[in-house]
C-alpha cells in the first residue's frame, strides 16, 4: 500500500515507518518537524516538511499522490502540559486531526491508523484494563485522544472511513536493530530520563513516591517496546484493510514493571550509578496501570516480544551510550 505517515519523523513514527517498509509499504513522512528529526528519516520513505495546522499543504500532500491509508501520529504528548496548555492540544491534536480527516475525506483515502493512548482510561478502576474499561479521562491530552476516537467513528459513519484507534501504554525502547537513532527532546518519561542521568544530561533521577501500594513502592506501568507498538501498527492496516472493518485496541505487555526496576536493571546493563532520590508523588500519577492486550492477540495476532525489562534498557542504552561517545567525541 502507499501510505502516508504523519508524524512519521518523531520517536514512534519513525519506527513505525521502518516496519511499514519492512513490511513492503511504500512510505512517506510528513512531519512538520518541531519534534522530529532528521537522523530519523530514511532513505526508502519520501518526506514532506509540512504542518497539519496548514489545510492547504494537506490537499496539495493527498493531490499529488494516490495514498491508500495514513498513519497519524502527530501530537502533542505531555499529559502534565496539557493541563496547563489545553488550547495548544486542542488546536494541535483536535484540529489538526480534523483537517487530517477532512482532507483524506476530499481526497477519498478511507482508512487511517491513530495513535491512541491508554490515557483514555485515566484512574483504573480494574486490572488489567481491557478496551471495555471505563474512560475517564485524567488529563487534557487523554480528553483530545478520546475525542478523536469519537470523531473518527462518526467518519467511519458518515464518510465509510475504516480506522484502527490504537492506545499505547507506555512506548519505550528503540529500535531492535539499532537502526533508528534520534533521541528525544527534553523527554519526560521515565525511560529517557534514566538514560539521560547514566549518560551525564542529567544530575539525578527523581522518583516520584516510594509510597505506592506496589511491591517495592514504586509506581508501576505497563512498558511496551517500540518495536512492538511500530509492528503492532502494520498489523493494524492489514486487519482494517483486509476485514473492511474498524478497530480500537490496547497495546500493551501485560507486565507491570516498576521505577525502581527499571532503574536497577539500567545500572546492571550500563555500568553506571545513575544516581536517583525520592521525591514526592507525582500529581496525577496512578500506583498502577497494566493492560490486558487479549483483544490484540485475538483481532492481530499481535503480542509483546521486546517489551522485557532487559530489552527495554539495552536498545534504549546502546542508542544513549552511542550518542554521549558522539557528544564527548
Ligand atoms: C512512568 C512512571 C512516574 C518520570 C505518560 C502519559 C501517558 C502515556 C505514557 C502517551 C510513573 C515515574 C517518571 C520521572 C519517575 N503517553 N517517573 N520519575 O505518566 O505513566 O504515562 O506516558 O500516550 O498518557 O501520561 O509515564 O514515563 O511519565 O512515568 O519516577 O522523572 O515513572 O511517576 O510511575 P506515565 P512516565
Amino acid at each position: 500500500m502507499n501510505v502516508l505517515v504523519i508524524g512519521g519523523a518523531g520517536y514512534i513514527g519513525s519506527h513505525v515507518v521502518k516496519e511499514m517498509i519492512k513490511a513492503g509499504h511504500s512510505v512517506t513522512v510528513f512531519d512538520n518537524m518541531s519534534s522530529g528529526c532528521e537522523e530519523n528519516l530514511f532513505a526508502d520513505a519520501g518526506f514532506i516538511k509540512g504542518d497539519i495546522l496548514d489545510p492547504v499543504t494537506l490537499s496539495q500532500t493527498f493531490a499529488a499522490a494516490d495514498y491508500d491509508a495514513v498513519v497519524h501520529l502527530a501530537a502533542f504528548k505531555a499529559a502534565g502540559e496539557s493541563m496547563l496548555k489545553p488550547e495548544k492540544y486542542s488546536v494541535n491534536n483536535i484540529t489538526g486531526t480534523l483537517n487530517i480527516l477532512n482532507a483524506m475525506c476530499d481526497a477519498d483515502v478511507k482508512k487511517i491508523v491513530f495513535s491512541s493512548s491508554a490515557a483514555v482510561f485515566g484512574e483504573p478502576e480494574k486490572l488489567p484494563i481491557d478496551e471495555d474499561h471505563p474512560k475517564n479521562p485524567e488529563n487534557y491530552y487523554g480528553f483530545t485522544k478520546l475525542e478523536i476516537e469519537q470523531f473518527l467513528g462518526w467518519y467511519e459513519k458518515l464518510k465509510g472511513m475504516k480506522f484502527a484507534a490504537l492506545r499505547y501504554f507506555n512506548a519505550a525502547g528503540y529500535d531492535i536493530d539499532g537502526d533508528i537513532k534520534g533521541l528525544e527532546q527534553s523527554p519526560a518519561n521515565l525511560l529517557p530520563v534514566i538514560m539521560e542521568t547514566a549518560v551525564g544530561m542529567r544530575e539525578q533521577l527523581q522518583i516520584f513516591g516510594d509510597d505506592y501500594d506496589t511491591p517495592d513502592g514504586t509506581g508501576v506501568r505497563d512498558y511496551v517496546h517500540v518495536t512492538d507498538l511500530a509492528v503492532g501498527h502494520v498489523m493494524a492496516l492489514n486487519y482494517i484493510s483486509k476485514n473492511n472493518e474498524s478497530l480500537i485496541v490496547n497495546l500493551g505487555s501485560e507486565n507491570g514493571l516498576s521505577v525502581m526496576e527499571l532503574l536497577e536493571e539500567a545500572r546492571k546493563i550500563s555500568g553506571q550509578e545513575i544516581p536517583a532520590e525520592v521525591v514526592g508523588r507525582r500529581a496525577g500519577d496512578p500506583a498502577k496501570l497494566v493492560a490486558s492486550s487479549k483483544m490484540a492477540k485475538e483481532k492481530l495476532g499481535w503480542e509483546a516480544k521486546y517489551s522485557d525489562c532487559e530489552t527495554l534498557i539495552k536498545t534504549s542504552w546502546d542508542v544513549y551510550k552511542k550518542k554521549a561517545e558522539e557528544l564527548l567525541g
